[in-house]
């Protein structure tokens, strides 16, 4: 049995859950795909802030040896910021590597681009964790566009935002002391600016955007507020006449015209998202078909994005990666049948 050769760039809280997801899950990921998943690389920011024991995989700090390796199918994009996350998967893609991201910065800047490079090299470009953490929002977008118009997407894309807003209501903490818990639990990003200030969920939107119309919203016209202004004396004000602070990004089709907004809004104890609470993700789907979906689920941390990328990495193994016809889909098809006769 051959394997698929997984370059990992980044080792932080997404980085070690995709890692530890595909070690423990070794004989699942065996069982679906028909080979072993075998991380060879990791690419780390300081290496001397790491301590790394198994001699199989190259720990290292220059991406050079990693794309210069002489197997390599897939990268993993759990590094942030724009660069050098951009340039790594465009060599990566150049080289022929299947890539697989969960960097909604770097994906809302370049996505577009990355995409039409990944057609023209003829492989995949998994996206799924750059939008609501382990909610399968891209995939479940995709399938519904299929047969349906999507009119509007409304929903809460940061989990941080929320977490930190349910620990002051509840919990009665400052706004710095929830933002530090949520630091602690890995959901805040290592600069939490974006979180906090709305921009993350913008990418989030924007990505979204793409995925359902096409194209994006015009940057400079979105309006995007974060939660650092209100105040806790606020928070439990509102409480205590039935309404919550909620998050929340809008995205609309109008015309022509895409509109898209990040902000605090008070929702009563009627609507959808007021039980929406801690680090949860919900997004609410207006489709012309099959009329409204909700979806929920955990949006940030260490697992349910290894989950995302771990999806994609199936989806593309799926599609993709099984070479000789021992391992080819009718390999994988009698395998799969076998799975859903047990269950
Ligand atoms: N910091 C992000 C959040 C992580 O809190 O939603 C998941 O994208």
């Amino acid at each position: 049995m051959t394997a698929i050769h997984v370059a990992l760039l980044g080792y932080g809280t997404v980085g070690k859950g995709v890692y530890r997801t595909i070690e423990k899950h070794q004989e699942r990921l065996k069982t679906i795909l028909g080979k072993e998943v075998k991380i060879v690389a990791i690419l780390v920011k300081e290496l001397e802030k790491h301590q790394w024991v198994n001699n199989e995989v190259l720990f290292t700090d220059n991406y050079t040896d990693i794309i210069n390796l002489p197997k390599l199918d897939v990268v993993i994009d759990a590094i942030v910021g724009v660069e050098p996350g951009f340039s790594y998967l465009r060599q990566a893609i150049n080289r022929g590597c299947h890539v697989i991201t969960a960097n909604k910065e770097m994906f809302a800047h370049h996505g577009t681009e990355l995409l039409s490079l990944a057609k023209e090299k003829n492989v995949s470009l998994g996206f799924e964790a750059t939008v609501a953490g382990g909610i399968p929002i891209i995939q479940t977008l995709k399938k519904l566009l299929n047969a349906n118009k999507v009119d509007k997407v409304e929903g809460i894309l940061n989990g941080t935002s929320n977490f930190i807003l349910t620990k002051m209501r509840e919990e009665n903490l400052s706004f710095e002391d929830a933002l530090k818990l949520a630091q602690e639990y890995g959901y805040a990003e290592a600069d939490p600016a974006n979180d906090i200030e709305g921009v993350d969920a913008f990418y989030k939107a924007v990505i979204l955007s793409e995925v359902i119309f096409g194209e994006q919203p015009e940057w400079e016209q979105t309006i995007t507020q974060g939660i650092g202004t209100l105040t806790l004396q606020q928070i439990k004000l509102f409480e205590s006449l039935g309404l919550r602070f909620k998050h929340v990004a809008s995205l609309q089709k109008s015309n022509t015209e895409i509109q898209c907004t990040v902000r605090p809004v008070l929702v009563t104890n009627s609507h959808p998202l007021y039980q929406v609470e801690e680090v949860q993700n919900a997004i609410n789907i207006e489709a012309d078909i099959v009329g409204n979906i909700s979806l929920q689920g955990p949006g940030a941390g260490m697992f349910p994005t290894a989950s995302a990328i771990v999806e994609d990495l199936i989806h593309i193994g799926d599609k993709q990666l099984a070479s000789s016809p021992e391992d080819s889909l009718f390999f994988e098809k009698e395998t799969k049948e076998n799975i859903w006769a047990l269950h």
